[in-house]
C-alpha cells in the first residue's frame, strides 16, 4: 500500500500535520483537505521539504459545510480513480465558548464538523474506497467519551439545530464530548453499512496530545490554563501520527472494522461491567473498555436517522 492515496482532513496543524508527514515519508500521495489555504500552502511546502515527497496536494475543504464537502468530493472524483485511506482528523473544539455556534447548514458546529461532515464525505467517496484493495477510513475519537460511563450522560438530539441558541447556556466542552460519542456511533454504523464492500472503518481513541499555541489560544478562561498544564504531560503529535499510520496500513487491522482502537493500537471492547459501586470503579480504571452507550442499538439508530435526514439532500438520489 506504500503507493496509496490518503486524504487527511485538518492536515495543516497538530496531529493531522504530523500524520501528513508520516504518510508522505512512507511514500503515500497525500491529499491535505484544509479550509485555511493561505496557512496550509506554507505547511504543504514544509511537508514536501521535510519528506522529499512532492506528491502532496492541497484542496480546500470546510468539513462543517455540506456545500464545501460536495465541492471537495467532486474535485476528488474528477481526478482520482481510487482512494486507499481517509482520515477524518479535523475537529472543532473551543472549550469554554459560551455562545452557541452554528454551521452554515444550521447545525451545532461540533456536530457539523466532527460528525455529519465526515458522514457525508465518507458516503460521497465510498465508490473510490471500494476501488482500493484495502480501503480504510479512520475517525478521530477522544478519551472524552469516557464521560459516558456516567449512566445519566446522554446526547441531547433536540439541541443540535439551534434550539439552545437563545436562553439556556451552551456548554461547548459537553457538546464536544457528545459529538465524539456520536462520531463513534456513526463509525460503527458506517462500518456495518460498508462491510460487504471491503471498506474498513474504525475510530481511534486519542488521549491528551500536545496542542499548538494557536489551538490553545482558542480556548477560554479556565480551559486555557488547563490546556497549558495538560500539554506539559501530553504525548507528541508524532506519537499519535504513528498510531494513525499503523491502524491505516498494518496487516494487523486488515480485517478490523467497526472497532474503537486506543492510542497503543489495542482494539477496545464495549464495557461488560454491571451496576454497583465496585463494578463502576473497575470499569473506570479499565482502559480496555469504552462506555456501553456506544454499543446500544437505540443510540445508534437515533444517530443514523439524524445523519441520514440532514445529509439526504446532498447525496445522489
Ligand atoms: N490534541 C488532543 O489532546 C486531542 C485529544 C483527543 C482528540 N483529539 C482530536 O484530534 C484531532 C486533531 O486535533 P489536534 O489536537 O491536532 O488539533 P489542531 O492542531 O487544532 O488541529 C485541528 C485541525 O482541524 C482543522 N479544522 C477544524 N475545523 C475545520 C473545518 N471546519 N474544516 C476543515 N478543517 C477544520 C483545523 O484547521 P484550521 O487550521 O483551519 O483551524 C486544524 O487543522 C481532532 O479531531 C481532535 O478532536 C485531540
Amino acid at each position: 500500500m506504500k503507493e496509496g492515496n490518503v486524504i487527511i482532513t485538518g492536515a495543516n496543524s497538530g496531529i493531522g500535520k504530523a500524520a501528513a508527514i508520516k504518510f508522505a515519508k512512507e511514500g503515500f500521495k497525500v491529499i491535505m483537505a484544509c479550509r485555511n489555504l493561505e496557512k496550509s500552502r506554507v505547511i504543504k511546502q514544509e511537508i514536501m521539504e521535510i519528506t522529499k515527497n512532492n506528491s502532496i496536494e492541497l484542496l480546500p475543504l470546510d468539513v462543517s459545510s455540506f456545500q464545501s464537502i460536495k465541492d471537495f468530493c467532486k474535485e476528488i472524483q474528477a481526478n482520482y480513480n481510487r482512494l486507499d485511506v481517509i482520515i477524518h482528523n479535523a475537529g472543532y473544539f473551543k472549550h469554554g465558548e459560551k455562545d452557541y455556534q452554528l454551521s452554515k447548514d444550521n447545525i451545532e458546529l461540533s456536530f457539523a464538523t466532527n460528525v455529519f461532515g465526515p458522514f457525508l464525505m465518507t458516503k460521497l467517496l465510498s465508490n473510490l474506497l471500494r476501488n482500493s484493495e484495502d480501503g480504510r477510513v479512520l475517525t478521530a475519537c477522544s478519551t472524552n467519551i469516557r464521560h459516558f460511563f456516567d449512566p445519566k450522560r446522554k446526547i441531547d438530539y433536540d439541541s443540535l439545530q439551534g434550539e439552545l441558541k437563545d436562553g439556556i447556556s451552551y456548554n461547548s466542552y459537553k457538546m464536544y464530548g457528545d459529538s465524539k460519542m456520536a462520531l463513534l456511533l456513526m463509525t460503527f454504523e458506517l462500518a456495518e453499512y460498508y462491510k460487504n464492500d471491503g471498506i474498513k472503518i474504525n475510530a481511534v481513541q486519542i488521549p491528551a496530545i500536545k496542542m499548538s499555541k494557536e489551538t490553545i489560544k482558542n480556548f477560554k478562561s479556565f480551559w486555557k490554563v488547563a490546556a497549558l498544564i495538560q500539554n506539559a504531560f501530553s504525548s507528541t503529535t508524532e506519537y499519535m501520527a504513528d498510531t494513525y499510520y499503523h491502524i491505516c496500513t498494518s496487516h494487523d487491522y486488515q480485517d478490523a472494522t467497526g472497532k474503537l482502537i486506543d492510542d497503543k493500537g489495542q482494539i477496545m471492547q464495549a464495557s461488560h461491567y454491571t451496576k454497583g459501586i465496585t463494578q463502576e470503579i473497575k470499569q473506570l480504571s479499565d482502559k480496555r473498555v469504552y462506555p456501553s452507550y456506544a454499543a446500544n442499538q437505540e443510540n445508534m439508530k437515533r444517530m443514523l436517522e439524524l445523519a441520514n435526514r440532514l445529509t439526504k439532500p446532498w447525496l445522489p438520489a
